[in-house]
């Protein structure tokens, strides 16, 4: 016993200078403009009832009709199927009604929106051609509540042609309904707006409505109430978080990704699910049934996976490129048409800029959208764009500090596990010295929140990572923790995973760039430090698993264990969504709400605190940092 602990302790030490080793490579001496001491960040706490408790929902054996089918991955959740083309839910008008609304925003300034719509219905088979409506403007118009006069905005009409290159999927080209998108400039903080769109005659038809955030310089500005989701999809589980959402009013909402999943369907049948190109309709389907609670509350949006569609069209993406084959063949098309980044105020027609972003939210939190598909590596522009916009935060100004970003680099789910490694490798130093509040992601289609943490360690000078998995999509819950104990083989699900054949590591050492998943090109790109480990030194609260899957000549590394590690605070594989109540500069309190047979559970509730600043954390990024000089 006590030597296999002693030989725990020197494979921890042995790792423990891998790390640094990895680190010289990241941050060497001519890198030394990012750190930047006044960004030093306060640290976070948690407090109230669910502040560091160990607190681990298993799949409910209830729910999924067996306990065999907790542990079946493929297991279809009950009623989760796309609501079917042409029903109420998400049949759109086509005789030239505005439809499929939806607000974006506030942009960088806090008080500007967009507004955008659809007018009219696709137009699909193999002779049709893009049109030109460069020439075409369109209006929308706005009211204060209490005001009588309407103050009218112009804007710009485009649309896109989504032809395939597979000559199969000809019959499937698609040139999209006319999507108008109209800027709602320096709108008044904290106000009740009525809107009003043009119709395809250009007439200013119905009578939306929604509130504008507090702004800077607003006197009122907490409660600020954020909603988040991620993964929502259009079944009927998407409706029941989309209604359980906006029961709880939020005054915005962060959507972490995957929007769709039309690239489920086939180019050719909008009930079809194959792989054969993606299905653009089920784009204009979700428009609708999104369009109450997009249409009311303006949306932080985010391009994902399902959002950068490649099948069927010769779209390139590589390491270092970010231009993607546009404009024909550019694979993030639909999403950037559709949804434009706040910031954008003109043309629309050029979609080049859609793929990460920053803005601030009632003048309190800066929000910073990464994309994890786009190269993000030094060098690259996501790179210098990204460290730009954390070297300009202000924490006076705004105190608050979320970053946005699909794929989840912390969590304990079997499917995505370690997906995101190279990008953590490049990005977490960063977030831990610029002080980054919270990292919220999706993709993995289930719920979990970590402890403020750094390197697999609870650590208070560290964000806390949230993943909003699943609002309801029709891929369904990911049921099986990486931890757990499959008791058809009695080993953990984390000593199954294999890549093409290889585990983990042999998969590391053997082809570097083909760790991580095939749509996300640049996941292990060459010179990415090789894949993190749970170190053995972090299992407090169960049996490190040695894994077998270690490189040739390497000591045994402790990437699996037997139970939920001290950082993971939080998880259930269910579909929800999240509230998130700043309270003040310092202070916040977070909610996770389970759909629970129609109705919304709130299962994760915990104050977050923003206290002292970090004294420690200084030394050790300065001790580090001597070393690798
Ligand atoms: C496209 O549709 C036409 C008309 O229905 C049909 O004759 C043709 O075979 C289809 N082409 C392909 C490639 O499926
Ligand atoms: C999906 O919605 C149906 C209908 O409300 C419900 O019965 C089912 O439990 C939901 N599925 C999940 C996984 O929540
Ligand atoms: C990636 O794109 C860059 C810039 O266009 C190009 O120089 C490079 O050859 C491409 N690499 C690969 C592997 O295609
Ligand atoms: C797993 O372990 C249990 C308890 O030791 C044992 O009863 C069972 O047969 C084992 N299953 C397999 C597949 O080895
Ligand atoms: C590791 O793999 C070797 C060879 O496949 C095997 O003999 C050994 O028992 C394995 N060790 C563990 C701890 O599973
Ligand atoms: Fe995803």
């Amino acid at each position: 016993m006590a030597q296999s602990r002693l030989a725990l302790a020197l494979s921890a030490l042995v790792l423990a200078a891998a790390v640094v080793n990895a680190e010289v490579q990241l941050h060497t001496a001519d890198d030394d403009a990012w750190l930047l001491p006044n960004f030093r960040r306060n640290m976070i706490a948690e407090a109230g009832g669910a502040a560091y408790k160990h607190e681990t929902v298993h799949c409910d054996p209830a729910a999924v009709g067996s306990v065999a089918g907790c542990y079946d991955q493929g297991i279809p959740a009950v009623g989760n199927v796309d609501f079917k083309f042409g029903s109420p839910q998400v049949a759109y008008p086509t005789d030239g009604t505005p439809w499929g609304v939806h607000l974006t925003g506030p942009y960088p300034d806090g008080r500007t929106y967009l507004v955008s719509w659809f007018v009219g219905g696709p137009t699909i088979g193999a002779t049709v051609t893009r049109t030109d409506l460069s020439g075409m403007k369109t209006y929308a118009a706005v009211r204060k509540a209490g005001a009588k006069g309407w103050v009218k905005h112009s804007g710009s009409v485009i649309n896109y042609l989504r032809a395939y290159s597979d000559p199969s999927l000809v019959n499937g080209t698609y040139l999209s309904p006319q999507i108008h998108h109209v800027v709602l400039p320096r709108l008044d903080p904290n106000t009740f707006y009525y809107y009003q769109l043009a119709d395809m005659s250009g007439k200013l038809v119905g009578e939306y409505r929604f509130k504008t955030l507090p702004g800077p310089g607003s006197k009122t500005v907490y409660p600020l109430r954020v909603g988040l989701i991620a993964d929502i999809g259009q079944t009927v589980n998407s409706s029941d978080t989309r209604d359980h959402l906006m029961a709880n009013k939020p005054q915005v909402v962060i959507m972490v990704g995957d929007n769709t999943y039309a690239d489920n369907y086939g180019a050719l049948d909008t009930e079809v699910r194959n792989s054969k190109g993606t299905n653009q309709q089920r784009w204009d389907t979700y428009q609708q049934l999104w369009q109450p609670l997009y249409s009311t509350v303006p949306i932080l949006n985010c391009a994902a996976n399902h959002e950068l569609e490649t099948s069927g069209i010769p779209a390139v993406i590589n390491y270092t490129t970010t231009s993607f084959s546009f404009p024909t063949n550019f694979p993030f098309q639909s999403y950037s048409a559709r949804f434009p980044v706040p910031g954008t105020t003109s043309n629309f027609g050029d979609i080049t800029q859609n793929l990460y972003y920053s803005t601030v939210i009632g003048g309190k939190v800066k929000l910073i959208t990464m994309n994890n598909y786009v190269p993000f590596h030094k060098g690259t522009p996501q790179y210098e764009w990204a460290m730009k916009e954390f070297a300009s935060v202000d924490r006076k100004m705004t105190p608050w500090l979320f970053v946005q970003f699909h794929a989840p680099p912390y969590h304990t789910y079997y499917t995505h596990y370690k997906e995101m490694d190279c990008f953590l490798s490049v990005w977490e130093d960063v977030f831990y010295e610029y002080g980054v509040d919270l990292v919220l992601n999706g993709h993995v289609h289930a719920y979990e929140r970590t402890h403020p943490m750094y390197k697999y360690k609870p650590d208070t000078c560290g964000p806390i990572y949230i993943t909003i998995g699943d609002g309801g999509n029709v891929e369904g819950p990911y049921r099986n923790f990486v931890d757990e104990i499959n008791p058809n083989t009695n080993k953990t699900y984390c000593e199954a995973l294999n890549y093409g054949g290889l585990g983990p590591v042999a998969m590391a050492a053997s082809k570097p760039s083909g760790w991580g998943p095939g749509y996300q090109t640049q996941a292990h790109a060459p010179g990415c430090p090789t894949v993190t480990f749970q170190p053995a030194t972090s299992v407090d609260n169960g049996l490190l698993v040695l894994s077998n899957m270690t490189a040739a000549g390497q000591p045994a590394m402790g990437f699996c264990q037997n139970s939920q590690p001290t950082w993971s605070a939080y998880r259930d594989p269910s579909f929800g969504h999240a509230i998130l109540d700043l309270m003040s500069d310092t202070s916040a309190h977070f909610r996770w709400f389970k759909n629970l047979e129609g109705n919304a559970v709130a299962m994760d509730d915990v104050v977050l605190e923003r206290l002292d600043s970090c004294a420690s954390r200084m030394a050790g990024m300065m001790g580090r940092r001597m070393m690798s000089a």
